[in-house]
């Protein structure tokens, strides 16, 4: 056990794929895993162990924000011995280009947070995914005929933002969404030396308010991301 998760040693695999919602995970389990078991629910964020075409895998919700991922990622990273982790979730759109339903692999992740800047005040320390899993999961996504974006993300610590402005000028700069969890995820990989990537689908559009999904395409949008994230965690990189 760690201090937020119950499961035994040996219940977790060495790859995991991280929704923020836990019962995005159950659904996950359930349709994408065989012989899914259950090894979390301590504070209901559910995480459940299976098989995805014969390779054992392991997912789990991290809620929302950065605080929240670091405390999961980093007991699975630590205590239990994960080595690939694999956020899917959703962003919203600060590049016109990109569109509600397209999915965007985060190369690297500018941050508001101070987590880095704690620990490097005196660097902007750039935080990047794992190149194997961005490559792999690019060529995945682009097989399977996806529109996706490969660059820079925001992981900001608000998503009610009072400067709005600030982070479309972001946009300016070839950031292409806004997210919540990217550069946390992407700081512990480098502190643990594990494997790291963030994949998500827009859900919302900043500078395209118009855009809107039906509750269907976001359904067939989601299934896409986890089959991208499930392909790319058993992929030999
Ligand atoms: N901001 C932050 N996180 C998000 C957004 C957003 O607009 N949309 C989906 N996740």
């Amino acid at each position: 056990m760690s201090i937020h998760i119950s499961a035994k040693q040996g219940e977790i695999a060495d790859k995991i794929l991280l929704p923020g919602d836990p019962l995005r995970a159950k659904v996950i389990a359930e349709h994408f895993l065989e012989d899914a078991v259950c090894f979390n629910e301590v504070r209901n964020m559910f995480g459940y162990t299976g098989t995805y075409k014969g390779h054992r895998v392991s997912v789990m919700g991290t809620g929302m924000g950065m605080p929240s991922i670091s405390i999961y990622a980093r007991e699975l990273i630590v205590d239990y011995g994960v080595k690939k982790l694999i956020r899917v979730g959703t962003a919203g759109s600060i590049d016109p280009n990109v569109h509600v339903r397209e999915l965007v692999l985060a190369q690297a992740a500018a941050t508001n947070s101070n987590i880095i800047r704690n620990d490097f005040p005196e660097f902007d320390f750039p935080q990047i995914a794992t190149f194997t899993l961005l490559d792999k999961a690019y060529h995945i996504a682009k097989k399977l005929n996806l529109t996706t974006h490969v660059g820079n993300v925001l992981s900001s610590d608000v998503f009610y933002s009072n400067m709005p402005e600030r982070n479309l000028k972001l946009g300016e700069l070839g950031v292409k969404a806004i997210e919540m969890e990217a550069a946390a995820l992407y700081y512990l990989g480098a502190q643990h030396g594990v494997d790291t990537l963030a994949i998500m689908t827009i859900s919302d559009s900043l500078v395209n308010p118009d855009e809107d999904t039906s509750a269907e395409e976001r359904q067939n949008t989601f299934t896409d991301m986890m089959t991208v994230g499930l392909e790319t965690l058993i992929a030999d990189c």
